[in-house]
């Protein structure tokens, strides 16, 4: 019997998993975006990634965040989004928003890495080419490149916007005095920063004090990265390191010396702090990035619909009482 044809689900929005305007823009993102740095490359398994692809869109999560570097081996996660985009999504760009960047080390030479003029144009080229699209939503500058002046970065992401190579530009791990530049500058180039993305979770709390406010005080928005610290606020590590984990692999970013006895005692704590929220310890961590309102969308990476299914759960409850808060903060950053 031949194999049902994969059509999105009729009902993606009614159901779905709810929006935030980005900054002061127009643009709403989902409070969940799917990032395909790890389990999208040559080396995952395509039929899960499909699947996660299928299953996100159908749950209203419209927002995908790809880099050029992202699979393993690098440009590989583009590749793949590329074919099941085409494949199974043709109809549906307009309903999609698709970010890659350029910043870390791509190709060999010294053209390859940074954020000179030359790498950030040739590499947006060779994503769309990767992606089989003509724009992408957001280019971002993936990191603040000390050797090139930020007027020359920025400056290739705003022509980028006018070429209609991408429709916003935005910013990942930028040092505050850096961020607040790069927002000057963009302003001026009449490209204003849509968005800045950088690490968040309870572990890792550095962009409450400086990055959200100077984000709210330009109107541009936030998304957050690793919002799990890849996995470590779940109930994956709490008896070991299992294998086809991300610190099993040999290629993952997650490096096994990380999961420490003592930080286990910490996510041991809050993962029963999690079930006296009747949470797990996952769908937690999520809500708790998501209870300030500025933040505009998490990135999530999840190596199976089953995680994503998890995951979306946490959605049925961001609020915390002082009490959980205060815990969290303790046992946290
Ligand atoms: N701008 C930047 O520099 C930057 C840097 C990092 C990430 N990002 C973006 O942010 C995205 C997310 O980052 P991340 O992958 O580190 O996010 P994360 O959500 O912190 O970690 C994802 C990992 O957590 C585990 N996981 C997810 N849901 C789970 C669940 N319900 N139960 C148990 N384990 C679960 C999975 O690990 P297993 O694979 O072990 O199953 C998954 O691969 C990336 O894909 C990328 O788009 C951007």
């Amino acid at each position: 019997m031949a194999e049902k044809k994969y059509e999105p689900a009729s009902d993606r929005y009614s159901k779905s998993v709810g929006y935030r305007y980005c900054g002061k823009s127009g643009l709403q993102l989902p409070l969940l975006s799917l990032g395909l740095w790890h389990n999208f490359g040559d080396v995952d398994d395509a039929l899960e990634a499909e699947k996660m692809i299928q299953y996100a869109f159908d749950q209203g999560m419209t927002h995908f965040d790809l880099a050029n570097n992202y699979g393993t081996p690098f440009g590989s996660a583009e590749i793949n989004f590329g074919k099941i985009l085409k494949k199974y999504f043709s109809n549906h760009r307009d309903e999609m928003i698709i970010s890659t960047k350029a910043g870390h080390e791509m190709w060999e030479g010294p053209y390859g890495d940074g954020g000179s003029r030359k790498y950030m144009i040739a590499s947006l080229e060779q994503s769309l080419k990767r992606l089989q699209l003509e724009y992408v939503d957001i280019f971002y500058s993936h990191r603040f490149d000390p050797h090139t002046p930020i007027e020359e970065t920025m400056g290739a992401l705003s022509d980028m916007v006018k070429q209609g190579k991408a429709l916003y530009v935005g910013i990942s791990k930028y040092p505050i005095e850096k961020a607040y530049e790069a927002y000057q500058i963009l302003r001026a180039n009449g490209t204003p920063c849509f968005i800045n993305q950088d690490r968040y979770h309870i572990f890792d709390r550095h962009i409450e004090q400086q990055v959200l406010p100077l984000a709210q005080k330009n109107g541009n928005g936030f998304i957050a990265f690793s919002p799990l610290a890849q996995g470590i606020l779940s109930d994956k590590y709490l008896n070991g390191i299992p294998e086809n984990s991300r610190a099993a692999h040999s290629y993952g970013f997650l490096q096994k010396n990380q999961i420490t006895p003592e930080l286990i005692g910490k996510v041991k704590e809050l993962n029963m702090l999690a079930a006296k929220r009747g949470q797990t310890l996952a769908q937690m961590a999520l809500a708790w990035c998501l209870r300030d309102e500025q933040v505009n969308s998490v990135i999530i990476g999840t190596s199976s619909v089953k995680q994503l299914q998890d995951n979306i759960v946490a959605l049925k409850n961001l609020t915390f009482t002082d009490d959980e808060l205060w815990r969290i903060g303790e046992l946290g950053a």
